[in-house]
């Protein structure tokens, strides 16, 4: 057979720039090093051990049965842009329109679109960190400029300086990234805040790329959405629909879908049209029979999604007291999301401890320094679980904290 003409690519050296310096991430470092080991209790990556529910399947498999296998539209099938709008309402108690709806192959394609939607090569985007590794990442793969904002520690735990993040900007930031309710730390940015960041973009220009994945995952003293129940600030409470802000959100968290892959992004209906230019040279769409399942998750899932919130809070109570036992845990009760972001005394370098801990105690945790530099020295702990196997991550860890 004759060679091809072309050489071919020998390694990582024959790749783009941007492909070769994409960063791996240390969540799935963990997660291939610990994962199908016997008895292993899984709490490296940001899901919980319940399956989506029948209903949800079912509704994806009837639509296979009956042919949705083609080509779809590009935003999304028209009833679920228009359930995901009265859902938003029914959340946030303000009007909303189908049009600003566009179902995505995943809340990380959503973060992927926000970013070539709003910068180009060379630009910047602005974020806060401790940060989901995925997010910079992104940013750097499209040849944008993460710059990262460090998130200030204290005793009643972790809290964003605005002062620091508009400091940051500068004349070729783009955009700024708020994630809150915040994956890893926990932290929810108050009403006040939102605004004045608000304000501030207003008067630049800049877009705000809202990533509120865990908006209904809000514990302690907080307010009630316009349902009745916890609900985290939003910008959705500040903006009028022509504001620049691009909501990334997912059906992974609230409906157990994690492998499902479908999320959508809420934008002013002007930009619709080249959101949906993304789209299509991108994934082309979503799967009609998977857009089915969504919309049965927003129209019945509602008794579920509490299940999942209920589990969570159940969790950080039994994550919090285990944590507390040992006395050695650097450590302050996440006010949302759902995960524990902990330092441990005497273990200051925390790189290799999520490896180690899957040899010596059985358990998956992710290591701080994942989540950025500004992370070093911490680890994270999903507790979006149930009970029983929590608790017994807990004992493996103070079992194994009272042995070194
Ligand atoms: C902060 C944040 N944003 C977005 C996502 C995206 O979720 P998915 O890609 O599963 O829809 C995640 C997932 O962990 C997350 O933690």
């Amino acid at each position: 057979m004759t060679p091809p003409a072309y050489p071919l690519p020998a390694g990582i050296e024959a790749l783009s720039a941007r492909a070769s310096q994409s960063p791996e991430s240390g969540i799935v470092e963990v997660l291939n090093y610990g994962i199908g080991r016997q008895g292993i209790i899984p709490l490296w990556a940001g899901e919980g051990d319940v399956a989506t529910p029948a209903f949800i399947c079912d509704a994806a498999a009837t639509g296979l049965a009956e042919g949705d296998t083609f080509y779809t539209y590009q935003r999304g099938i028209p009833p679920l842009r228009d359930a995901l709008a009265r859902y938003t309402e029914w959340l946030y108690g303000r009007p909303n329109s189908f049009e600003r709806f566009f179902v995505t192959g995943s809340g990380m394609q959503a973060i992927q679109t926000a970013i070539l939607l709003t910068a180009d090569p060379g630009d910047e985007i602005v974020y806060h960190a401790p940060a989901w590794p995925n997010l910079p990442a992104a940013a750097t793969i499209a040849g944008v400029t993460p710059v990262s904002v460090a998130m200030n520690f204290s005793e009643t735990g972790w809290w964003l300086d605005l002062e620091r993040v508009f400091a940051a900007v500068s004349e070729r930031t783009r955009a700024i990234c708020i994630n809150s309710p915040s994956n890893p730390t926990g932290w929810v940015m108050p009403q006040a805040d939102l605004e004045t960041l608000l304000n501030f973009c207003r008067e630049r220009g800049i877009w705000i790329i809202a990533d509120e994945v865990y908006n209904r995952f809000v514990y302690g003293d907080v307010r009630n959405g316009a349902h009745g129940r916890p609900l985290a600030p939003s910008f959705h409470d500040v903006i009028t629909p022509e504001d620049r802000v691009l909501f990334v959100n997912t059906f992974s968290k609230n409906w157990a879908m994690t492998g499902w892959r479908i999320g959508w992004i809420e934008a002013p209906e002007a930009i619709g049209i080249k959101l949906e230019n993304l789209i299509q040279y991108s994934t082309s769409g979503v799967a009609g029979f998977m857009q089915r399942a969504a919309l049965t998750a927003l129209q019945e899932g509602d008794e579920f999604a509490e299940s999942v919130i209920a589990d969570a809070r159940r969790g950080r109570e039994i994550v919090s007291e285990g944590l507390k036992k040992s006395g050695r845990c650097r450590f302050t009760e996440p006010d949302g999301a759902f995960y524990a972001f902990f330092g441990i005394e005497g273990e200051p370098d925390t790189d290799r401890l999520g490896l180690r801990l899957v040899d010596e105690a059985g358990i998956g945790i992710a290591p701080g320094r994942a989540f950025g530099p500004e992370g070093a020295g911490y680890m994270r702990l999903c507790f979006v679980r149930r009970p029983s196997g929590l608790g017994e991550a807990m004992n493996r860890l103070n079992a194994w904290l009272t042995q070194r």
